[in-house]
């Protein structure tokens, strides 16, 4: 890793909102989603270097949210940013443009097709795939890996507001300056062509029109070049994503405000700025954007559930005898659990998780083997003293 890097995760940590949860359906009731997730934390399906520098898509995407901390001196220009075709992760993808992008969320991801910031792929399979083969030189994923990674990012949820009706509208609690803001929000200006910031942010479809547009802020590369249309993105959890626009070159909602006011002589006064910029961060705001952690729900103990519910897809795997990917999920999960003791305040209780993480690469080893009843046999142990764990530890 190139000095001065930072690829942690952020603190706080971004809610994760899950579609399903909310339905209340268990993840390990859905095996091919609770597959995705780990596939999704998992460095195992890239290439060098990502892989060996523990890589994966929620290092950048953490929580289905941005990492804002993300920085790798040479590819960032700034935290938060990466530049995804260079040559540092693949140089065969290389486009040898000095171009990083500011890390979108993937929050309510069903809702913001087609996919990359200048909406180059109508498919979010075929995005995920060219991720894994062509940004992160990862081998070619099988069908499964896909259905499986596609099937969990559906499920990403935008964070609840209250502070939003159903259709977009500011409900009546708000501020006054925040209802005058969204007065100015749909007013027609002659700057944007006699239309509204509501007709491309749609409000009562997520803030965006699934459509891409050349609102002036990407430099052209030469003087008439078309490269400059990027899909209009939703404006809802942006509270908590700074900085802004696809090169995160505005750091805060007052200075997108500023921009438009500016570029787009749209002749705001200062109070109307204000009260723009007020309406903004009500739409972008969320009842409950953290992880709250406490006594009982801990820092290991979130991670250890959700290292578990990965594991629980074996006992889907098993019986299919799919060696492929079992082994890419036990060399996956082994080494984030024996990862997750070392984060654990109950210390006596440490060598048990290792113990833990022991089992699961033993279920590994043993399909290596071709050893079907050794491995069957060290996952049912696994579960049993999973279940003690997860009871006492902290
Ligand atoms: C090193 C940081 C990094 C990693 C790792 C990463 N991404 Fe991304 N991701 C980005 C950046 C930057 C963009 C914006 C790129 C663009 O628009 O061309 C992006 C864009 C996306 C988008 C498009 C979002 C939208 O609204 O258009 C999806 C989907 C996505 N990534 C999924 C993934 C998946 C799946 C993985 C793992 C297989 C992954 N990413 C790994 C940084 C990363
Ligand atoms: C013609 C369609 C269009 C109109 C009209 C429009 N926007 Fe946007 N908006 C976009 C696009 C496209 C981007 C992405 C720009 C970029 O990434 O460089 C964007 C970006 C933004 C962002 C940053 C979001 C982020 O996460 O980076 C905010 C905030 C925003 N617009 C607010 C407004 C406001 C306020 C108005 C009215 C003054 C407005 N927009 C009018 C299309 C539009």
């Amino acid at each position: 890793m190139p000095p001065g890097s930072d690829i942690f995760d952020q603190d706080p940590l971004p809610l994760l909102v899950l579609n399903f949860e909310e339905q209340g359906i268990d993840e390990t009731d859905l095996p091919l989603v609770a597959y995705g997730d780990m596939l999704f934390d998992s460095p195992q399906i890239f290439g060098n270097p990502a892989r060996n520098l523990g890589i994966a898509c929620s290092t950048c995407h953490n929580r289905s949210d941005v990492n804002q901390r993300l920085f790798i001196p040479g590819a960032s220009h700034q935290p938060g940013a990466i530049d995804v075709d260079g040559a540092f992760f693949n140089p065969i993808f290389n486009d040898r443009r000095d171009d990083p992008i500011d890390i979108p969320s993937l929050r309510g991801l069903r809702f913001t097709g087609p996919y990359g910031r200048d909406g180059r792929f109508a498919s979010l399979r075929d995005f995920s795939r060219n991720v894994i083969v062509n940004e992160f030189g990862g081998a070619e994923p099988t069908p499964l890996m896909l259905d499986a990674l596609v099937g969990y990012m559906l499920e990403f949820d935008f964070l609840p507001n209250s502070k939003l009706n159903a259709d977009g509208t500011l409900s009546e609690a708000n501020p006054d300056a925040a209802h005058r803001g969204e007065a100015i929000f749909n007013r027609p200006f002659a700057g944007l062509g006699d239309r509204s910031c509501a007709s491309c942010h749609v409000p009562d479809a997520n803030f965006l029109d699934r459509q891409a547009h050349d609102i002036g802020s990407v430099s052209p590369a030469y003087s008439g070049a078309r490269a400059g249309a990027l899909d209009t993105p939703s404006l809802l959890g942006t509270a908590y994503t700074a900085p802004y626009f696809h090169d995160g070159s505005l750091s805060t909602l007052a200075a997108v405000v500023e921009w438009f006011d500016e570029t787009k002589s749209l002749g705001l006064s200062e109070t109307e700025r204000t009260e723009l910029t007020a309406y903004l961060e009500t739409v972008g705001s969320a009842d409950e954007p953290y992880e709250k952690f406490d006594a009982e729900n801990t820092a290991f103990r979130l991670t250890f559930a959700e290292l578990a519910t990965f594991a629980s897809t074996l006992d889907t795997l098993l019986p299919r005898r799919d060696a492929e990917h079992i082994l890419l999920l036990t060399d996956t999960v082994a080494a984030d659990l024996a990862a997750d003791a070392s984060t654990m305040s109950n210390l006596t209780a440490r060598p048990e998780v290792y113990a833990l993480a022991e089992r699961l690469a033993a279920v590994g080893d043993a399909v290596r083997d071709d050893d079907w009843g050794a491995a069957e046999a060290s996952w049912t142990a696994f579960k049993t003293e999973a279940d003690a764990i997860e009871e006492r530890a902290f």
